[in-house]
């Protein structure tokens, strides 16, 4: 992972180049930019990604899975990236399926993008965006609640360079654990241990239907198990839900 990097200073998004040369690169080829004009978000948002204080980058995987298994690779992604702000000093949670959270706030999102048949993946895009050295300003208004940078919080400005080499060590430990073990164990592991959601209360959100429950486990597919008040369990796989904590 991340021998062969590609460095822009300003593309509109790292996932969509990346899926433009996908197929013709080496697995492990990343993306790397400066800022982003178009940075895209989950479920069609935007994402703020000003020049010079974010890492902005798109790592390209060729797994041999099916695409149902697609989602333990942001598993992946969220326990690199944590673990790596964890290295720099500066504690923070995982909000499951794939948010960084600091004391509640979002510091980096990732957006996995795939291409394949029924039974065979072709490619993986595992898009990272962490706040790194955003200042308040750099937020657009309807953010500055719910989103922060790791500059915010630790009240210094960060070496961003050492932060992606943490971030594309660790990815690329427990993504080979994974292709040689087919399981997500190590980074279930990571994820359990940081979660902003486990034992808690959650909110459950499906459109416009809203469930109460509690976290109560992340399976070894990466799943969130949530316990309803009835005593119905339910196992819950990203995709449009929402989790929100209470
Ligand atoms: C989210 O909504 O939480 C996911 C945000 C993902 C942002 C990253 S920045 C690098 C990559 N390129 C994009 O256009 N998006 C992802």
């Amino acid at each position: 992972i991340g021998r062969n990097i590609i460095h822009y200073s300003s593309v509109d998004s790292t996932n969509m180049e990346a899926k433009k040369i996908a197929l013709e690169v080496e697995e492990g080829t990343t993306i790397i930019s400066e800022e982003q004009l178009k940075g895209k978000g989950r479920l069609g948002r935007n994402w703020t990604s000003p020049k010079g204080k974010g890492i902005w980058m798109s790592i390209i995987l060729k797994p041999d899975i099916s695409p149902t298994e697609a989602s333990k690779v942001t598993q992946i992604g969220a326990a690199s990236v944590s673990k790596a702000i964890e290295e720099i000093g500066i504690k923070n949670k995982i909000k499951w399926p794939n948010d960084i959270v600091i004391k509640g706030k979002k510091t980096c999102g990732i957006l996995t993008e795939m291409s394949g048949e029924i039974n065979r993946v072709n490619y993986i895009v595992v898009g990272i965006g962490i706040n790194v050295n955003l200042e308040e300003g750099d937020f657009p208004e309807d953010l500055r609640e719910v989103g922060t940078s790791l500059r915010i919080e630790k009240k210094q400005v960060i070496d961003r360079v050492n932060l992606v080499s943490n971030v594309i060590n660790n990815f690329e430990y427990l993504y080979k654990d994974f292709i040689n073990t087919r399981s997500i164990k190590k980074s279930i592991d990571i994820c359990k241990e940081s979660s902003a959601l486990l034992h808690k209360r959650v909110r459950v959100i499906k459109g416009d239907n809203i469930e109460e429950a509690v976290a109560i486990d992340i399976n070894d597919d990466g799943h969130l198990i949530v316990k309803y008040d009835d005593g119905n369990i339910k196992e819950i796989i990203s995709g449009e839900i929402s989790i929100r904590g209470i």
